[in-house]
């Protein structure tokens, strides 16, 4: 029960990938907090109906107002957000193709929930951590950055901002002790990129190809790194990126 006595807010965890961290981080002993655009109350119900260490929020991270409701709710219910995992974001959805083929509508869409929302939550979440001189936010960001994977120009290009925030979060705030890591994940069978058969034609067998350990990435494979990263075994580890992809790339 590493987590014992911590509030931990996973956006976007009412499915996926965030809902298998909550999983985790609640199996951790943390009070966990699902906010997301819907779904977050059942997800929360599913870790415990009573509510005494699970609540879902209905919150859009992209709305500064919305994000700032739902932290300050936190604050009355489980006393503020001691660990902040950023994992909402455009992903599963999107279509793929050429950058020249995306508007500049769809480009800012995903910039809007995958860079500003992360900003949004970091911002809204810093107060508390700052007042108790203590604090993990954990960046979900991407692979697909470091590689500069072609045909998703928009989401790779958003998931390197992440990598860049993660870095100046981790300079700002060192001083009061919370840490900003990031998790970069490769393409994860998570339950909605599975429903997206033009992704997973285009890349799938040609990602599992090029990982060291040549097979399909599990949610599963993600949930100890995000572990660790919230616990106390990562105090003196902050800026830095974590790919967890079976050894696709070595940075
Ligand atoms: N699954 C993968 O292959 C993979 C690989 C690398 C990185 N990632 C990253 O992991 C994270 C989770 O991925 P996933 O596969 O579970 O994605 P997903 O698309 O299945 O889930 C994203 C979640 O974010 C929520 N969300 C979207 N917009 C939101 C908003 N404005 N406010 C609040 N919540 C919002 C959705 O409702 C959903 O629950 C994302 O940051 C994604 O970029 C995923």
């Amino acid at each position: 029960m590493r987590l014992h006595g911590k509030t931990v807010m996973v956006t976007g965890g009412a499915t996926g990938l965030g809902l298998a961290f909550a999983q985790r981080l609640h199996a951790d002993g943390a009070r966990v907090v699902i906010a997301d655009l819907r779904g977050a109350s059942q997800a929360a119900q599913s870790l415990d109906d009573s509510g005494r260490t699970a609540q879902g929020l209905v919150m859009d991270v992209a709305d500064e107002a919305s994000v700032r409701e739902a932290v300050t709710a936190v604050g009355t219910t489980f006393g503020g957000v001691d660990i902040l995992v950023n994992n909402a974001a455009l992903f599963s959805t999107l279509v793929n193709k050429p950058f020249e083929e995306y508007s500049g509508d769809e480009w800012m869409q995903v910039m809007r929930v995958n860079t500003l929302g992360p900003f949004n939550c970091a911002k809204a979440v810093a107060p508390h951590m700052k007042a108790q001189r203590w604090g993990r936010i954990i960046n979900v960001a991407s692979t697909s950055a470091l590689k500069g994977l072609a045909n998703m120009a928009h989401y790779v290009t958003s998931k390197g901002a992440v990598i860049t925030f993660t870095r100046v979060l981790a300079r700002e705030l060192g001083a009061w002790n919370i840490t900003a890591n990031a998790l970069a994940p490769g393409l994860t069978l998570s339950d909605q990129i599975l429903k997206n058969d033009d992704h997973m034609a285009k890349f799938g067998e040609a990602i599992r190809k090029s990982r060291s350990i040549q097979r399909d990435a599990l949610p599963s494979d993600l949930v100890g790194t995000v572990s660790f990263l919230a616990s106390e075994d990562s105090a003196f580890m902050t800026g830095q990126t974590l790919c967890v992809e079976g050894g696709a790339i070595f940075v």
